[in-house]
């Protein structure tokens, strides 16, 4: 079966996921990080190169500040809980987004496992954390014009190679399939350069719920779609 080099998924339906059930919103959310286990070690064993999860939007801060707060307390203590995993199992650790704004203690961690994975040479996993594709566009193009401010000449020269040097994805591969669960049918301003010409999944499948299964049903339908580029 073909699988994709570069998978980005947007891991939605925690909330509805616990609301189902009448729980807290909270462990929804506690309940989608096993998902992401379970989903990271998949995705490496199926030979996935980079495996790029939607896991705080530069949005999401609009939601209620007890939510905001659990959530980067969970995912500080899961970073400390998985780091050592992640490791043994050769995957490099990556975060995307605008770092600077989270909680010291999650940067602090991010470094961390950053830092004690950096020799991995098997799947490159990102969390996208504080992203939006917006910004990280707007970022790339006022790092552009810095570069170029001396050199006005320069800059009708300017290839989509260069720009894409700018984004806070520089060093990942095209990103070949997305998928979405809970759903939803949009892309909540997530990887909006990149997925130009990406393949699009959509699952009714709350996050929570998604499993091995559901990922090789994806994958099945990728390897039979058929990818044309414009040509
Ligand atoms: C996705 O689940 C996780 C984050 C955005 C952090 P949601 O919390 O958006 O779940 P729903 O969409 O309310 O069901
Ligand atoms: C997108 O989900 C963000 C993440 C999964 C982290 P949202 O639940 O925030 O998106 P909308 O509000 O449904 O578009
Ligand atoms: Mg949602």
């Amino acid at each position: 079966m073909k699988i994709p080099g570069h998978l980005a998924i947007i891991m939605d339906g925690n909330g509805r996921w616990a609301k189902k059930r009448g729980l807290p919103k909270i462990l929804g959310h506690r309940s989608g990080i096993k998902t992401v286990d379970l989903i990271t070690e998949e995705c490496a064993k199926l030979g996935v190169k980079a495996l790029t999860l939607y896991t705080f939007s530069s949005e999401n801060w609009n939601r209620p500040k007890e939510e905001v707060n659990a959530l980067m307390v969970l995912l500080r203590d899961n970073l400390i809980k998985y780091g050592k995993k992640l490791k043994k199992n050769n995957i490099r650790f990556n975060v995307i987004g605008k770092i600077v704004d989270l909680p010291d203690n999650l940067c602090s961690a991010i470094k961390e496992v950053q830092e004690d994975t950096v020799d991995n040479t098997g799947m490159i996993l990102t969390l996208a954390l504080n992203y939006g594709g917006r910004q990280e566009i707007l970022e790339a193009v006022k790092a552009v014009s810095k570069e170029y401010s001396a050199f006005p000449e320069k800059i009708d020269s300017l290839q989509e190679k260069d720009f894409e040097k700018k984004l806070y994805t520089n060093d990942l591969p095209e990103l070949d399939l997305m998928i979405r669960t809970s759903g939803e049918e949009r892309i909540s301003n997530f990887l909006l350069w990149q997925s130009a010409y990406t393949e699009l999944y959509f699952t009714d499948i709350f996050w929570p719920d998604f499993n091995i299964d559901e990922l090789k049903k994806a994958f099945k339908e990728y390897a039979d779609r058929e990818r044309r580029f414009g040509g």
